[in-house]
């Protein structure tokens, strides 16, 4: 089956899965940077055209930039129109409370010139520390460079929902919204939903296959022992499995998703991509890749249609999850708790 796609506003249109750029920032594994290149067009070619990266992934903005003028060399200039690049603008924490336009403005000019482009079609707005003031003000920075021109569409990423009604009411014109938001992490359903529907935005959701353990990959294996997972989504997402509910409540979710899967003879990400894509105000899913190599299996997603008998099976799993509890990214923002402390604050001036 044909990749879904999504008006996203009037006029742009994505594709509803994603390909994620953070797995080619290094931390994931290397990364053979002639291949993973080469294997963007297999996306494209597949129907996945739009890709996410950020300013802060290491090196993913330049692949991605090296990319577009390639294939813009053997498709020609209208083929390339149909490939939307969502970058993100993260401000350090370090710099929060004195940003400036020049600051914004020169990371906005190192995105263009990274990704070989004269306009970014989506930049995702991140600020890590709310009792910093000028996110609203730093956000209408980005609208006064989208009315120059350097960018389409402003989006944002990791905000809760008070902090996001904030901006959309200083005049910050949103267009999506890019959260964590999975079988294992239902905090968007504490009031980011309802205020995409309010608001009129689009969830862009990371986190669907939980870094690679909502995969067949992990179905009946023993809980990593503490310290052996050196893959940064690894590390990131087993806290959230911890908040789930633990080890052994994860392995039932996905000895569900297994035999859901085999009905519809698919795999369990696909299973797990598609629950999403069934959720109220999900635009699309993001899932991280660092080649092609799980693209046939992730798009399975788009032959699968859950039933009612699917969908309670795995809801009676889901009705014993513990956590994670909070509005979105609200147990990250504590950068002294569990999940803050492995996270990289600088990385703009790194
Ligand atoms: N805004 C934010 O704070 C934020 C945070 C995290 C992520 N993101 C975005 O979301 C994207 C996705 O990242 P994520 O954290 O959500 O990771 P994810 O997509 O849940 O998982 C990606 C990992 O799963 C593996 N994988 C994919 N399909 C698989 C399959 N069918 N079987 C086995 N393994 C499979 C990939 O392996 P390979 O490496 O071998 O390809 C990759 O390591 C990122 O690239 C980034 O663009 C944003």
């Amino acid at each position: 089956m044909a990749v879904e796609r999504h008006a996203l506003a009037p006029g742009y249109e994505i594709s509803r899965l994603l390909r994620g750029g953070w797995q080619l920032a290094g931390g994931h594994g290397p990364v053979d940077r002639a291949r993973a290149v080469e294997d963007m067009s297999k996306f494209v070619e597949q129907g996945v055209t739009t890709f996410d990266c950020a300013d802060i992934y290491t090196g993913a903005e330049e692949m991605i930039g090296e990319f577009r003028q390639r294939f813009e060399r053997e498709r020609g200039r209208d083929a390339l129109k149909a490939l939307k690049v969502h970058t993100k603008f993260v401000p350090d924490w370090d710099k929060l409370g004195s940003v400036e336009r020049g600051y914004v403005e020169g990371i906005i000019d190192r995105s263009l010139s990274r990704l070989k482009t004269e306009r970014l079609d989506l930049v995702q707005f991140h600020w890590w520390n709310y009792a910093a003031p000028g996110a609203a003000e730093t956000a209408l920075i980005l609208r006064d460079l989208q009315k120059t021109g350097k960018i389409d569409r402003i989006g944002a990423t990791n905000f809760d929902t008070p902090n996001t009604k904030a901006l959309i009411e200083a005049g910050v014109p949103l267009t999506s919204m890019q959260i964590q938001y999975s079988l294992l992490d239902p905090r968007a359903e504490n009031g980011m939903v309802q205020l995409a529907r309010e608001k009129g935005f689009g969830i862009l959701c990371y986190g669907t296959l939980a870094g690679g353990f909502l995969t067949d990959a992990w179905l009946n294996q023993p809980e990593p022992a503490e310290g052996t997972l050196t893959n940064r989504s690894l590390i990131k997402y087993k806290l959230i499995i911890d908040d789930f509910g633990g080890w052994a409540l994860f392995q039932e979710l996905l000895a569900v998703l297994d035999a859901v899967a085999r009905r519809h003879g698919v795999n369990i990400a696909a299973v797990a991509g598609r629950w999403m894509l069934d959720r109220p105000q999900v635009a699309g899913i993001i899932v991280g890749a660092r080649y092609a190599d799980h693209l046939a299996a992730d798009l399975e997603i788009f032959d699968v249609r859950l039933d009612a008998a699917d969908r309670t099976a795995i809801e009676q799993v889901l009705a014993r999850r513990q956590g994670p509890r909070g509005d979105t990214f609200e147990l990250e923002r504590d950068r002294n708790g569990r999940h803050g402390r492995i996270m990289k604050y600088n990385l703009n001036a790194a």
